[in-house]
């Protein structure tokens, strides 16, 4: 007998804010109380490739995260599965005749692995549920806007669907269908800006996203400010910024997005602290870097974790890395810093 097997690979790459978001107005949906904007890093660097196998053998839907079987039922991953196969139901009824209708009512099993630390603050939830939601859509023949569903797997995974430099628009409508991602401009239109992960601990972050978002919005006053009355401003100057390739600007907007929201971390109760000693000497070094030419040359942004990703233009990467090789130097294996700094060099997708 012949067992029809449908199966899709993919990768897709983490993307690191330069406006956060911080805190849901629904949490079922994901929806947040504000806009964000990142940048989507290089396809072959911070990545999570996924498989997924659709077969009629198949008993029960399940999934193994780098090697290890995890928990199916998974709130998360259960919306992003019955919203695309809705999808592709709906597209297969609406007439579509890409979408595979013998894989509609077969169950799938998903292999995804991550080519960096998971849930170290290094946006391993994006890459991770924008790669499902992608390669879902691939099986099953779905094509078109899908951010609207990786957004219900995290937030942030909405972003990764595009390259370059993202938008998220929060939205209004209260189902969401207008809380999506939009590509701002290519990957094209800024060839030298670069981006450097000093990663100071590869280790699980102590409060994960969704909790401490969840404090945060009940007992942060500055965050609510923030999301009122700064965010809106501040995308448009960022927006502005990756426009005009304005790098001065769009450095000082990010260093300050990033500052405010560990800002509203401290303000919440009980705080979360995701930054350690070392990203705060990782943050004095750039500002002094900065000063001593009078001009931001580097910017850092942090995560929920404390490693720093750096974004800086290409012909200042040298420079900027033997200062910090000065400052955080390698010990015995040549790879790793004193501190636990290690430098990953990454390019942008
Ligand atoms: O999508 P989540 O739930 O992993 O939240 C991401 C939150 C930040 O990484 C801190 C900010 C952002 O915009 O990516």
């Amino acid at each position: 007998t012949v067992v029809k097997l449908a199966i899709a690979t993919c990768t897709a790459p983490v993307n690191i804010a330069v406006v956060k978001y911080w805190g849901k107005r629904n949490e079922d949906l994901i929806l947040p109380i504000n806009s964000s904007l990142s940048v989507t890093l290089d396809q072959d660097q911070l990545k999570t490739t996924t498989t997924v196998a659709s077969c009629r053998s198949f008993q029960e839907d399940r999934i193994w995260l780098n090697g290890k079987e995890e928990d199916i039922n998974h709130p998360r991953l259960q919306s992003c599965l019955r919203e695309i196969r809705r999808l592709a139901r709906k597209r297969r009824s609406d007439g579509d005749s890409s979408v595979d209708v013998g894989c509609l009512s077969h169950k799938v099993h998903i292999c995804s692995v991550n080519n960096f630390p998971t849930a170290a603050g290094l946006a391993s939830s994006a890459a991770g549920f924008a790669c499902l939601v992608y390669t879902l859509a691939r099986v099953y023949g779905v094509e078109g806007e899908l951010s609207g569903i990786a957004r219900q797997g995290s937030g942030s995974a909405c972003r990764s669907m595009y390259g370059g430099f993202v938008q998220w628009i929060m939205g209004e409508a209260e189902d969401g269908r207008d809380s999506v991602a939009q590509q701002v401009e290519p990957e094209s239109h800024w060839p030298d800006l670069r981006v450097l992960v000093l990663v100071a601990s590869a280790e699980r972050k102590p409060v994960g996203s969704t909790s401490g978002m969840q404090t945060s919005v009940e007992t942060s006053s500055l965050l609510k400010h923030r999301a009122e009355s700064v965010v809106p401003g501040r995308m448009k100057q960022m927006i502005e910024a990756v426009r005009k390739r304005d790098f001065a600007a769009f450095a000082d907007l990010t260093m300050r997005d990033s500052n405010q929201f560990h800002a509203t971390c401290l303000d919440t109760y009980p705080p979360i602290f995701y930054l350690n000693t070392v990203s705060r000497q990782v943050i004095a070094l750039v500002h002094q870097y900065n000063r001593h030419y009078g001009e931001a040359r580097v910017a850092y942004t942090f995560d929920a974790g404390p490693n720093a990703v750096i974004y800086t233009l290409q012909q200042h990467v040298a420079e900027f890395l033997s200062v910090v090789r000065h400052f955080f130097p390698p010990d015995n294996n040549g790879k790793k810093f004193v501190t636990g700094l290690q430098v990953e060099h990454l390019g942008i997708s």
